[in-house]
């Protein structure tokens, strides 16, 4: 589509494309349970989770290979080559190195010339705060052809002897080429991103940073792996995103009725119940494969919509929630015309 650069209100953020990529492998909670003192049972009651694919399992796959799998299926179901890429934004929190940015390292392998490349750290709502700022670009005009990708290893900074978070992850990445089109179209209707500083402790990770450059005992203690108070995490993605729904819904005139389908970060199928009771949505109307992939971060949101469109569950005219969440805190909300 051809749409003329104008000024802020007269465009829209429109998904043309969507990839996704994982390490072949699904890796079950038996083999996890030969780990850590866990069992199949407790997993999938507590959590939902069956099987996880991880990049150590089979073949070595960084943030930025798996990104560029699914960066290469989104540019080519959008029919753009990487040289028309304007701008190129990966929500993650495990680049392949400190310094520079994944999104750099994407771009070189894509031969993205004229993109601008970065980073966003939002932790799992990564993709979502990558989403909001390509909206704003493309809105504004700035840019035209943006690829968003959250891509995330978290198996490389998890504990692997913490049995209260190793078997929630899965490693994973999803991309959308999202493009500007006409305000009247399909598009994103809204995205809202919200954080709030004082829950940081909820999910971090000691050593490594600036504040304690991890030693040696930090790293045999392991320091520089994520903690997490699970609980505390629960509650309060419950009530954030239930009350994020409800305003990005009525700031926009709509209801939970006009909603079809909802993509929600895949942390905890209990968490997406809890949600969904209290939207009053069924849970036929969400899209889960947390079953499949576990709790992806920042790669969530993306491969969930990715495999929601591929299987046929969107029609053009569609109303999406998109739903995500994760350390900070940090969450988002966005409604997507299809
Ligand atoms: C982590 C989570 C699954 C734990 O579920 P829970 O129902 O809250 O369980 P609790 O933490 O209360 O633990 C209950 C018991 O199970 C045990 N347990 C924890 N992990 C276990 C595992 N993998 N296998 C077996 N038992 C386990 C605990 O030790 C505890 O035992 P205790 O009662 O003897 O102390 C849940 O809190 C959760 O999903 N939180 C949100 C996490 C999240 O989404 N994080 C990412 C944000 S994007």
């Amino acid at each position: 589509m051809t749409t003329a650069l104008s000024p802020s209100g007269t465009l829209r953020a429109r998904i043309t494309g969507t990839g996704a990529w994982a390490p072949p492998r699904s890796v079950t909670n038996e083999e996890m349970a030969k780990i850590v003192d866990t069992n199949d049972e407790w997993i999938v009651k507590r959590t939902g989770i069956k099987t996880r694919r991880l990049i150590a399992f089979e073949g070595e796959y960084t943030t930025a290979d798996m990104g560029e799998q699914a960066a290469r299926q989104a540019l080519e179901a959008a029919g753009v080559d990487p040289l028309e890429l304007d701008l190129i934004i990966v929500g993650t929190v495990t680049p392949d190195l400190r310094c520079p940015s994944c999104a750099v390292i994407v771009q070189d392998r894509l031969g993205a010339k004229k993109a601008v490349a970065f980073d966003v750290s939002a932790a799992c709502a990564g993709s979502l705060f990558a989403l909001s700022v390509a909206d704003k670009f493309i809105r504004s005009g700035a840019a035209r052809k943006v690829l968003v990708i959250g891509g995330e290893t978290l198996s490389t900074i998890t504990n692997w002897q913490d049995r209260n978070t190793c078997v929630l992850f899965g490693d994973a990445a999803g991309a959308f080429v999202v493009e500007a089109g006409p305000a009247d179209g399909p598009g994103l209707v809204d995205v809202r991103i919200y954080s709030d500083g004082t829950t940081w402790q909820h999910i971090y990770i000691p050593s490594g940073g600036s504040k304690r450059p991890s030693t040696t005992e930090d790293i045999s203690e392991r320091r520089d792996r994520l903690v997490m108070n699970g609980r505390e995490v629960y509650k309060f993605a419950v009530r954030a995103l239930v009350e994020a729904s409800k305003v990005i819904l009525e700031k926009n005139d709509l209801t939970i009725k006009d909603v079809n389908l909802v993509v929600a970060h895949q942390a905890n199928l209990r968490i997406i119940e809890a949600i969904g009771e209290r939207l009053e949505v069924p849970l036929t109307q969400f899209v889960i494969n947390i079953d499949r992939y576990g709790n992806t971060s920042s790669a969530s949101a993306l491969v969930t919509f990715d495999e929601a469109r591929r299987a046929g569950r969107m029609k053009s005219g569609d109303l999406v929630l998109m739903l995500a969440i994760g350390a900070g805190m940090c969450w988002s909300s966005a409604l997507y015309r299809v």
